[in-house]
């Protein structure tokens, strides 16, 4: 919304949230989401054509068209819990949205939602009307974090899909030229509501699913001593294949991808596909498998226990320059040390001691849930076995191990000689991200895993896995 704003000095945008305490981040210096060049934009149209206001209510009223993005998590209960995307959020939007309005309103799906979700919205948009005249159009968002700016600015393609009657034609056009102010018309595909919610999780999917194929290919390269940097760059050269979303690592993480291939794989059992459910299910699986893999090589690396061990975890952000830790790989990773009892350091320069508590303590699926919604914090005391510290140095003083799970460019222009002369002997150090330079690390003393690579000799003569 804030690059609609900087695009469209005739338009008014305004953001409404029920969350009080992230409008009033929004209106503040400091805004709630850590996102490169985010600041300039707000700071350049807030207060001009950007507002953010809690009184959703009177600005849906005064609004032609109503962005709807609420959060669209796993259902945690019910049927399909685990996997159906739960879409209360949506729906009491939609209820209020009818409520409110006295005038006709395009209403877009930003959210990411199951495939007929248009059908259900539209039917409670109808049915409460009082005369109003409602389009609903799907227009998913294909951003990344952490390079959010630059995607919306010059964006692969913007995806609208609508009815295909008059009415439907009109809204799409109207959509249309809000983006077409900076976005090539080329770049603009207009298609069906039903192509245009199925292509988000479809791209999602096939993102996700490029991941675990190249992390399934590392556990075959630590078998065989291949490198996984070398077999993805050879793959990657092939034209019909690119070079994006080849990087071997210990899983991927954030709000979207499990969430959304879970709600594939729902779609599909419903619809009676079970072999597809399952092939996509499998993405999700070797995700999880990939984690697990590497708190094994942690443990069995070092003796077989990490028990009373510190460990040193260097990031804990689900990926480079975002402070979003929803589904990161570190969550299950310092779950398994702490399983086994190990004394976790961990520093993210972005993510702060309360957030990383939280997430430690709160149930798979639950953080995608406001507060009140969520269910009471893990009784596990964490506290006890984690602390949370401000730099790499002192997360690494004293450590056994240190554990890299996110890839920040600062953690490749860390002094790992300092690191290795303040570390227990034999220090260990493993590379979810290979971010390190593996054989200038070794060369310093450490006994070095990085995921894919050929293994250290200490490591490799250990059994790859230690029984579960
Ligand atoms: N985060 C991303 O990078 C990204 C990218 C593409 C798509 N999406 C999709 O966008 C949607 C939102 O994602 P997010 O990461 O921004 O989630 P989020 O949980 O950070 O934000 C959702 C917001 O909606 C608000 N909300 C809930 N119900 C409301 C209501 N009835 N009225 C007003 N506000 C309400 C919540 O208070 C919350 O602040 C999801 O469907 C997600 O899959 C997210």
């Amino acid at each position: 919304m804030a690059m609609i704003a900087l695009k469209c000095p005739d338009i008014q945008v305004v953001v409404v949230d029920i969350a009080m305490p992230r409008i009033n981040a929004w209106n503040s210096d400091t805004l709630p989401i850590f996102e490169p060049g985010l600041d300039e934009v707000v700071k350049a149209c807030r207060g001009k054509n950007l507002f953010f206001s809690t009184d959703v209510e009177r600005h849906v009223a005064e609004a032609e068209i109503v962005f709807v993005s609420v959060n669209t998590p796993t259902k945690t209960s019910g049927l399909g819990a685990g996997k159906a995307a739960d879409l209360t959020y949506w729906e009491s939007a939609a209820r209020m949205i009818a409520d409110v309005s006295k005038s006709d309103k395009i209403v877009v799906e930003k959210s990411t939602v199951p495939v007929k979700t248009a059908e259900a919205i539209e039917k409670i948009l109808n049915h409460n009307c009082n005369g109003v005249n409602f389009q609903i159009l799907s227009n998913p968002e294909f951003l990344a974090e952490g390079t959010a700016i630059e995607d919306l600015m010059k964006p692969d393609r913007v995806l609208i899909g609508g009815r295909e009657t008059p009415e439907g034609q009109k809204a799409i056009e109207a959509l249309k030229d809000v983006y077409a102010h900076w976005v090539p018309t080329d770049c603009i595909i207009t298609m069906n509501l039903w192509s245009a919610e199925l292509s988000k999780l479809a791209a999602n999917a096939i993102l996700a699913q490029r991941i675990s194929s190249v992390n399934a290919m590392s556990a075959l390269c630590e078998a065989t001593g291949a490198d996984v940097t070398e077999v993805a760059y050879a793959v990657g050269k092939d034209s019909r294949i690119g070079s994006c979303f080849l990087n071997a690592s210990v899983g991927f993480g954030g709000s979207c991808f499990q969430k959304d291939i879970l709600n594939l794989v729902y779609i599909c059992e419903c619809n009676g596909l079970t072999e597809v459910a399952n092939y996509w299910k499998q993405v999700v699986q070797i995700n999880d498998y990939q984690k697990s893999r590497f708190v094994k090589r942690v443990v069995s690396s070092m003796f077989n226990t990490v028990s009373g061990k510190k460990v040193a975890i260097l990031g804990f952000a689900f990926k480079k320059d975002t402070g979003d830790t929803r589904e990161a790989a570190a969550i299950d990773v310092c779950h398994g040390l702490i399983g086994d009892k190990a004394q976790l350091s961990i520093y993210d320069p972005q993510v702060t001691e309360a957030q990383i508590l939280r997430d430690l303590a709160m149930d798979k699926f639950d953080w995608d849930h406001p507060q009140h919604l969520q269910k009471p914090l893990n009784p596990v005391d964490t506290t006890k076995l984690v602390s949370v510290v401000v730099d790499a140095y002192e997360a690494t003083k004293g450590a056994h191990g240190v554990c890299i799970l996110t890839e920040w460019d600062e953690f490749k222009k860390l002094d790992y000689k300092r690191i290795y002369e303040g570390m227990q002997k034999p220090a260990f150090i493993f590379d979810g991200r290979n971010v390190i330079d593996v054989a200038e690390l070794r060369k310093i003393g450490f006994i070095v895993y990085s995921v894919g690579k050929p293994l250290d000799p200490w490591v490799k003569d250990l059994p790859a896995a230690p029984p579960s």
